[in-house]
């Protein structure tokens, strides 16, 4: 790995031999999906930098943009639009237009695990994109992270212990001159189960919105 890796991985990054294999083994089942490292997606001058789990096999795996082609993409792009971080509509593909305003969505890891799930050493080895996707926007004021994984990840990244940063739906934090808001993941797991309803998720934008207004 370089010293200094940059805010994307390359498409076939191989610091995750388990990883590769298991883009590779997608990608001789399903050739016509992405089956990559899934880079980024939104504003360069963001002030709001959304921090997700991992693409999902079927979602961000498949089409190559975060959250796109999934149920956590429906409910995370519905309530962007709704709290004025988009323009366009969603519509579940990566060339339907929508666009992102002041807003960047990103992964902790960026390529598909088995079963949703990295380990510990591929979080790890993943942290510095993250960091660097971080430092490589000058407007970020905001951070929410979705998951206990993504949150850990986004403390870690930024230099902080977690127990100073715990994870807790809602939990507003303060770390290396930004704002960190917590939220339980918008899977449709965590929905179906009712840990998040989208009042929840609502909330937790409509607090950011407010802070970011508050500053500018
Ligand atoms: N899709 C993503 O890109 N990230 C997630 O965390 C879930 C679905």
């Amino acid at each position: 790995m370089p010293a200094t890796p940059g805010a994307e991985p390359p498409s076939d990054c191989a610091l995750c031999s388990r990883l590769a294999a298991f883009r590779a083994a997608n990608r001789a089942a399903e050739p016509d999906w992405f089956n990559g490292a899934v880079p980024s997606f939104g504003d360069p001058q963001a002030r709001l930098l959304i921090v997700g789990l991992a693409p999902g096999l079927r979602g961000a795996n498949r089409t190559g943009r975060p959250f796109t082609g999934d149920y956590a993409g429906d409910l995370l792009y519905d309530t962007l639009a709704t709290y004025g971080f988009s323009s366009g509509s969603y519509d579940r593909a990566p060339d339907d237009g929508l666009r992102l305003t002041g807003c960047m969505v990103t992964n902790a890891v960026r390529c598909v695990p088995p079963e949703n799930k990295p380990v510990g050493a591929e979080i790890a080895a993943c942290r510095p994109f993250l960091a660097a996707r971080i430092a490589a926007l000058p407007e970020l004021r905001e951070i929410v992270t979705l998951g206990k994984i993504a949150h850990d990840s986004t403390v870690r990244a930024l230099g902080g212990r977690l127990k100073d940063h715990p994870f807790g739906h809602g939990a507003r934090t303060e770390l290396a001159g930004l704002a960190i808001m917590s939220s339980y993941h918008c899977s449709r797991y965590n929905t179906n189960t009712g840990r998040l309803t989208p009042e929840m998720f609502a909330g937790i934008f409509a607090a950011v919105r407010e802070a970011l207004d508050r500053a500018s």
